[in-house]
Parts: C-alpha cells; structure tokens; sequence
C-alpha cells in the first residue's frame, strides 16, 4: 500500500472523529460527471453556459430550457453508489464518521447506507412548488416532459440550492460545528472553487486534514497530507 495511503488509513483507525467533505468527484466513478473537469458539465456545449441554466433567475424566466438541462443532465439513471460511498457508510456505522458534509444532490451517501449527510446544495430526489410549498415526489420532476405544475398552478422546484440562492442556514451551522470539532478532515473529490462551500475548510481546526482529490486545488498547501488518485481506489484500501 502507498504510504500516505498507509498515514490516512492510520488517521482513521486510531479516531472516532472523522468528517468527510466532499464534491462531485466522489460521485465519478458511479458513472455521474462532474462540472470541471474537461469532460465535466462545464465542458459540455449548451445554448447557455450551464451556471446560467442553473441558476435562480434562468429558472425563473425559462423554467421549460430548465428543465430540459434537468432532465438530460442531472438525472442519471442506474447510477449506484462506488466504493468511496460505501467506505464512508461503513465508517460511520464502525462509530468513526461523525458525518459526510457533500454539495452533491445524487442521494448517493444515502443510497450505499449513510444517516449524517448534510447536503450543502439540496439533493435532487426531493422537490416541492415554488409558490405553496407543497412537496412532490422527485419523478413528477424528473421524469417527463414540460414543466411539472403543482395543484395550485405553482412551478415545481428541485429541492436544490441553484445559483443566487443562498444555502440553508441550518445545514450550514451544522456543517460548521461537525467540521470544526473534526479531529480528522478528508476532503475529496472537490475542486474547493464553489463558495461558500469551500470556505468550510477554514474552520478545521486540527493537524490532520487529508485532501483526496485527482487534480490540484487550491488548498493544497494547507492540507497535511494530499492524495492525487481516485477517490474510490483510495477508499477501497483503507
Ligand atoms: P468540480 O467539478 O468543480 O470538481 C470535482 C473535482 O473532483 C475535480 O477537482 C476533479 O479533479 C476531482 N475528481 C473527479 N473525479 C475524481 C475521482 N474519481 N476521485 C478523486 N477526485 C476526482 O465539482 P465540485 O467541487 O463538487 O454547485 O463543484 C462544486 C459545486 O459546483 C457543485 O456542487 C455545483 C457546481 O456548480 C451547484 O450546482 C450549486
């Protein structure tokens, strides 16, 4: 076994305070692409940049050119969760995982048997109506055609935080308190560019954060010790 896969794997054995953040490349290797990297969502070419199609405004105005990109792009069928979810379930149900902090919205944590997730930007498999507030089954949204009205005439929304909108305060705060107290951080599969998110990183307060990540980040130099490999090789060895 590499050695700094032999250190983190030591982190987690000897703590039963582990918290894990982390982002769209943990979710790759079940077959969903991240937004990034060059055959990521951002890569892709669209009539609009899919920041704009995602966010708050662009729902607004053109709620049908939405759900389009919704229904093509963020819904993935067949996808399970990889060996990196699997691990972290397996970890909290040990007592070692307090928590999984995630800004994916694929319900995949849940899935391979995760409870604690807090899910920084919603998830996909929850939605309600815009103007009552009634809550929908995900498949009245995700599957179809046009936009799905609620009975009130209202647009029905994904349970997602789009662009512009602000995060739950309350997933925030919990976020927050988990990360902090954390005796060990691994952090995977994030580019760290989405604030405020990525600005979670800043309230670790302990010496044994581990970044597990395919390409640099910005907060490389910060980290005690960074993995450049795949997260779910990774997690199938500790
Ligand atoms: P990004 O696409 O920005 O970053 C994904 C990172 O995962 C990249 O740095 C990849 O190198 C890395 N990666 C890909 N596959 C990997 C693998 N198998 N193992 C390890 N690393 C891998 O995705 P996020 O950081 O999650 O927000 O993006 C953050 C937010 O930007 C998303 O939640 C979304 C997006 O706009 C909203 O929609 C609000």
């Amino acid at each position: 076994m590499d050695d700094k896969i032999m250190q983190l794997k030591k982190w987690i054995d000897e703590s039963d305070n582990v918290v894990f953040f982390g982002g769209a490349g943990v979710s790759t290797e079940s077959g969903i692409p991240d937004f990034r990297s060059v055959d990521g969502l951002y890569n892709q070419k669209w009539k609009y940049p899919p920041e704009t199609i995602l966010s708050h405004s662009f729902f607004v105005k053109y709620p049908e050119e939405y759900y389009r990109f919704h229904r093509e792009k963020l819904v993935i069928d067949g996808v399970k969760p990889n060996a990196a979810h699997l691990k972290l379930a397996e970890l909290e149900q040990a007592g070692k995982l307090r928590a999984v902090v995630t800004q994916n919205i694929d319900g995949l944590h849940q899935a391979a048997g995760s409870k604690k997730v807090l899910e920084l930007h919603g998830s996909i498999l929850r939605s309600y109506c815009s103007a009552c507030g009634r809550p929908y089954p995900a498949d009245k949204m995700n599957r179809g055609e046009g936009v799905p009205r609620c009975a009130c005439g209202g647009v029905i929304r994904p349970d997602i935080v789009l662009y512009e909108e602000p995060l739950d305060d309350a997933v925030v705060s919990e976020a927050i308190r988990v990360i902090s107290g954390a005796e060990v951080l691994i952090i995977g599969g994030t580019s760290l560019n989405v604030y405020p998110a990525a600005g979670l990183i800043n309230y670790y307060r302990g010496n044994k954060l581990a970044l597990v990540n395919l390409s640099e980040t910005p907060y490389d130099d910060e980290a005690d010790l960074v993995i450049h490999e795949k997260i779910g090789k990774v997690f199938s060895q500790l």
